[in-house]
């Protein structure tokens, strides 16, 4: 079957190279707003968004993720924003509920024509010192833990062709 929902599925792919061009707040509010409608354990909406622009913020953000990769590239590969996801860790359900907030904000992304990338280390980056106190700055509890990020601007490149998907991943009994 086809249809747009499941066309957006099938193209979304990882975008690893960004324009400069900052995205408008029009295409940041939806989505944000699309992260927010996210399933969650038990309905419980407990996962923050944090979306990042200021120049400096962003830059620090750089430098934890980079050190913890233990490489001096940029982990968001340039893109103008980023959004953080935390959630809190004594739902016993925080990593899915971030994961899906994660999710449905690539594929929200895509539908507009903007580009994304899930980027990892959060969770370290944010149990280190320099992280709570960004959390703590930016009004965040102490008992969230970071889920992921996600880079998100205009692609530079091409979008990328899917790999074949590989066989034998789905048992219909
Ligand atoms: C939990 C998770 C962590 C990821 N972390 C990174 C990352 O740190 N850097 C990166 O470039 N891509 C990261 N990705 C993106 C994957 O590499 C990407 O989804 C995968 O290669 C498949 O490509 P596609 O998204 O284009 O289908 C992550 C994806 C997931 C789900």
């Amino acid at each position: 079957m086809n249809n747009p929902i499941l066309e957006n599925i099938r193209s979304r792919r990882s975008i690893r190279k960004y324009k400069e061009t900052q995205i408008t707040d029009e295409e940041l509010s939806t989505v944000l707003e699309a992260g927010t409608y996210a399933p969650s354990g038990m309905g419980m909406q407990s996962p923050i968004l944090v979306a990042v622009q200021d120049p400096g913020t962003k830059k620090q953000l750089i430098q934890m993720n980079a050190k913890i990769m233990g490489s001096d590239t940029n982990p968001y590969y340039g893109a103008p924003t980023l959004v953080l996801v935390f959630a809190p860790v004594d739902r016993n359900t925080y990593i899915e509920d971030g994961s899906c907030v994660l999710d449905t904000m690539m594929l929200a992304a895509h539908s507009i024509g903007l580009a994304s990338c899930w980027i990892h280390r959060e969770r370290e980056m944010f149990a280190s010192a320099e992280g709570k106190e960004l959390m703590k700055k930016w009004g965040i509890p102490e008992n969230f833990a970071g889920i992921g990020a996600l880079a998100l601007g205009y692609a530079d490149c091409p979008l990328p062709q899917a790999p074949d998907r590989r066989e034998g991943r789905v048992i219909r009994i």
